[in-house]
């Protein structure tokens, strides 16, 4: 990885991290980019377009304050996953956790959910809500979306909400996706994609990328990562416009059989 990937990943973390402990001292994450020190080198650009108020009062109620503080995302993932009793769901960039919660009432006792995440804040975070909240069916577990610490084929719905445009490694993470998911397995992310007809240099005038935007994939590149991953019935469906051009978008995918047993992973 070169020099300047490190560097970006490594601004990504503290942005991050720094967002975490607002949470964690009682403000929000939102707080963080108002101004205050921690957000002193950029904004993250936080508006209406981000965070908690894009989930339903019911949601957000059922949740520790600190979860819902804590959100960053463009959507609400668990609302367009159709996650079902059992099932076994991984959040990729799950923050201050408040998808894997959310998931994790909804896959009931018998499933579970696991968040993956770089931010040991974030980790400490999310597992104070889980305990918070009485949810025992999660886990929270250090790592990064291009290199996910998950056996393959160990997970029915991959979920994700505004992190993948955050990855300076796009290609590793769609290919992670498939690996980790059981045959037929499928997707359910919220995700900021670009028109098509932007070049990266426009959509980094559109906003920085700690703040999603500069990163973000546009709805062909989108595509073809998922179908070189081995994805079918692929769906990118635009929601709400968060700069101009660019999109809160939901994304969902089923992984073929043959992502998964045409790798050395099934061999
Ligand atoms: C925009 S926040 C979204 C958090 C959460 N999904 C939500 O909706 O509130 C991005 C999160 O992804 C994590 N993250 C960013 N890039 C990552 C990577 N390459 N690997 C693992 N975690 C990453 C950050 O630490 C942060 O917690």
């Amino acid at each position: 990885m070169s020099e300047h990937i490190d560097e970006l990943r490594e601004t990504v973390r503290e942005r991050y991290a720094a967002a975490a402990v607002a949470v964690a001292g009682g403000g929000t994450a939102q707080d963080c980019c108002g101004g205050g020190d921690c957000c002193a080198t950029g904004a993250m650009e936080l508006d209406e377009n981000f965070g908690a108020s894009l989930y339903g009062a019911g949601d957000r109620d059922a949740l520790p304050i600190e979860a819902v503080a804590a959100s960053l995302g463009c959507g609400n993932p668990t609302a367009v996953a159709d996650l079902r009793d059992g099932e076994t769901v991984l959040d990729l960039g799950s923050g201050g956790g408040i998808d894997v919660l959310l998931s994790a009432r909804r896959v009931g006792a018998s499933g579970k959910a696991f968040g993956v995440d770089m931010t040991d804040e974030m980790l400490a975070l999310a597992r104070e809500n889980a305990v918070k909240a009485g949810i025992t069916n999660v886990e929270f577990v250090k790592g990064t979306i291009e290199s996910i610490p998950l056996p393959d084929s160990s997970i029915d719905v991959v979920i994700s909400n505004c992190v993948i445009n955050l990855s300076t490694d796009k290609s590793a993470v769609f290919a992670e996706m498939a690996r980790v998911l059981k045959s037929g397995g499928r997707i359910g992310i919220t995700d900021v994609v670009a028109d098509d007809a932007l070049t990266p240099a426009q959509r980094a005038e559109r906003g920085d990328y700690v703040g999603c935007i500069a990163g973000a994939l546009s709805f062909g590149e989108y595509r073809n990562h998922l179908e070189a991953a081995g994805f079918e019935n692929i769906r990118i469906e635009p929601t709400h416009a968060v700069a101009e051009g660019m999109h809160s978008a939901i994304v969902k995918a089923t992984v073929t059989d043959s992502a998964c047993c045409g790798s050395d992973c099934c061999s």
